[in-house]
């Protein structure tokens, strides 16, 4: 569903993501962990036609994402970091800005959609809260209705569970896993947070410095020897630890 080939991302004479091969089945959750600054987002936003690689290719769906960028990105849907929500409209219209620029929906049917969504990531009844009003969960929830009730094949999540208590957390990861099920989405979830990706993945892929270090499954990873590997998860795990929430 997702086919990262010998991708390249420079800025400027600063090489940030170096010959990068990845495969994501349908239906895959895989993960993409990495200390700060290796180069997760810019390989999500690669993937979803935001950013034009250097070299190399990726398919999404079987469609060439640098050469019909908009064919494929009406087949993903990406939760951002801050899910970055427009502040000054309602969660409903937060929800219902997407389908007007995208779906030809009658008006009745688009409001139908986006209770749908909303009701689906558990925000019954909260279309009329404002974005200043909503927890870090609420506001993780209303990214991913937003981005499911487009209908994607694809679901790209950065850092969905950063700054969140682990409960919370743990409840977000749920919403991942039965999302990616009830709708069979494939997934593609970046994260510092080791407990988030177990819970989650179903592969693992670990950037370091711009290389894959390692692409496997979580028993594969828990097992992994490498002492560089150990020695970062346990720095991506401080880090989360020391982000503010
Ligand atoms: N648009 C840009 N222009 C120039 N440099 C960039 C740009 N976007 C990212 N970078 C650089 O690329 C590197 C990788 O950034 P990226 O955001 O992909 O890392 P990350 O793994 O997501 O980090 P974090 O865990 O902190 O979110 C960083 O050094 C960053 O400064
Ligand atoms: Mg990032």
């Amino acid at each position: 569903m997702v086919s990262v080939r010998g991708l390249v991302k420079r800025f400027g004479d600063r090489t940030v993501l170096q010959s990068i091969d990845l495969e994501v089945a349908q239906g895959e959750v895989v993960a993409i962990m990495g200390s700060s600054g290796g180069g997760k987002t810019t390989l999500l936003r690669c993937i979803c036609g935001l950013l034009e690689p250097s070299e190399g290719s990726v398919f999404v769906d079987g469609i060439d994402v640098i050469q019909n960028a908009e064919e494929a990105r009406r087949r993903m849907g990406m939760v951002f970091q801050s899910a970055a929500l427009f502040d000054y409209m309602n969660v409903q219209d937060n929800v219902l800005f997407g389908i007007r620029r995208q779906l030809r929906l009658k008006k009745d049917k688009q409001l139908q959609v986006a209770y749908d969504v909303l009701r689906r990531v558990g925000l019954d009844g909260e279309g009329a809260k404002m974005p200043a009003e909503l927890s870090g969960g609420m506001r993780k929830r209303v990214g991913i209705a937003r981005a499911l009730a487009l209908n994607p094949r694809v679901l790209l999540y950065d850092e969905p569970t950063t700054g969140l208590d682990p409960i919370t957390a743990y409840t977000i990861d749920s919403l991942i896993v039965d999302v990616c099920k009830e709708f069979h989405v494939t997934s593609v979830v970046v994260s510092h947070d080791v407990s988030s990706v177990y819970r989650v993945a179903d592969r693992i892929a670990f950037l370091h410095e711009g290389h894959l270090i390692f692409d496997g499954t979580p028993t594969d990873f828990a097992k992994a020897q490498d002492a560089s590997i150990r020695e970062l998860v346990r720095k991506a795990q401080a880090t989360t630890l020391a982000e503010p929430a």
